[in-house]
């Protein structure tokens, strides 16, 4: 293997020591912990494991956290009521309503709902605008587009002036991404190409790329051939691909998941990749933790 392997289990544990610490300051200064609540509608098992951790994570920085499950027919109404109580509760920074939502619901109501100064996921369309101006505006950055580029920073990999390639252009990460790299500022600065489905030719362009992010959620659709020698590699696919059974408890059966990169050809020719799972993942829920945080700083005008 000749690439550095980009952790993101290690670099989530050094970002949520330094939330502990600060929260731990906050706390005997001000007397006040950041809250977070976090709404999980029906029983979708991805999103609960999602929520379990979240709350879990949450627990252990010294959060306030609120777990408020609903059931699967709760009313459009209901769920906007709950939002609004909420977004009127002051000990609460951060609220996060766990997607998809049930059919029944507009998810873009409800996101649009949620108080843009408590808009931790960093959805509400106030936010999105934020984040395209930039700078000082930017209040709540994406959670998974905020940890990829924390994964790179913290990395050493250079991206002033860097050829970034996304592939990818959802909402939720090819979007932002594309809009956060090519900011002035710390890790960004570059030179920025999106990618899709309609691109005439993807391994031409991702060919270019000084920093790689593919975000496409079809698996191992990156192939070695497709890198530059020495390129920094982001795999966001999560991709579940089959069953095995858990190492733990070989009885439970747990998901086979793969990236969106080919990662065994990948690592002989990329400088950094980042591994599926323990790359990307990991810094998600790292990331929504530090935008909690940060709301609580805005409040207090210490941010
Ligand atoms: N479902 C899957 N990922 C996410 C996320 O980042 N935020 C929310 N709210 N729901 C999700």
């Amino acid at each position: 293997m000749t690439a550095k392997l980009i952790k993101g289990t290690e670099i989530r544990e050094e970002i949520l020591t330094e939330i502990e610490q600060e929260v731990k300051e906050i706390k005997e200064k001000h007397g006040v912990v950041p809250g977070l609540v976090t709404i999980l509608v029906g029983e979708n098992p991805a999103s609960i494991s999602y929520v379990t951790l979240k709350i879990k994570t949450a627990k252990r920085l010294g959060f306030k956290e609120v777990q408020d499950s609903r059931p699967a027919d709760i009313s459009e109404k209901e769920l906007l009521d709950l939002i609004d109580k909420y977004n009127k509760d002051d000990s609460i920074h951060g609220i996060l309503v766990q997607l998809p939502l049930p059919k029944h619901i507009d998810e873009k109501k409800v996101l649009n709902a949620i108080d843009p100064d408590k808009d931790v996921d960093g959805f509400h369309p106030v936010n999105v605008g934020r984040l395209m101006i930039g700078g000082d505006e930017v209040k709540f950055p994406p959670c998974t587009p905020a940890g990829i580029q924390e994964l790179i920073v913290r990395s050493g990999v250079e991206t002033k002036g860097a050829e970034v390639v996304v592939v990818g252009r959802s909402n939720i990460v090819g979007k932002p991404i594309a809009v956060m790299m090519m900011q002035k500022g710390r890790g960004a600065n570059s030179t920025v190409t999106v990618v899709h489905t309609a691109t005439k030719d993807l391994a031409y362009h991702c060919k270019r790329a000084d920093i790689l992010i593919v975000a496409a959620g079809v698996p191992g659709l990156v192939k070695p051939e497709w890198i530059k020698p020495g390129a920094c590699v982001i795999d966001v696919g999560v991709n579940r691909v089959g069953e095995k059974p858990s190492k733990k408890d070989p009885n439970k059966m747990v998901p086979i998941l793969r990236g969106d990169v080919d990662f065994e050809a990948a690592k002989e020719i990329a400088g950094w990749i980042t591994p599926v799972p323990g790359g990307v993942g990991p810094m998600t829920i790292t990331m929504l933790m530090k935008n909690t945080l940060m709301s609580l700083k805005y409040k207090l005008g210490i941010a």
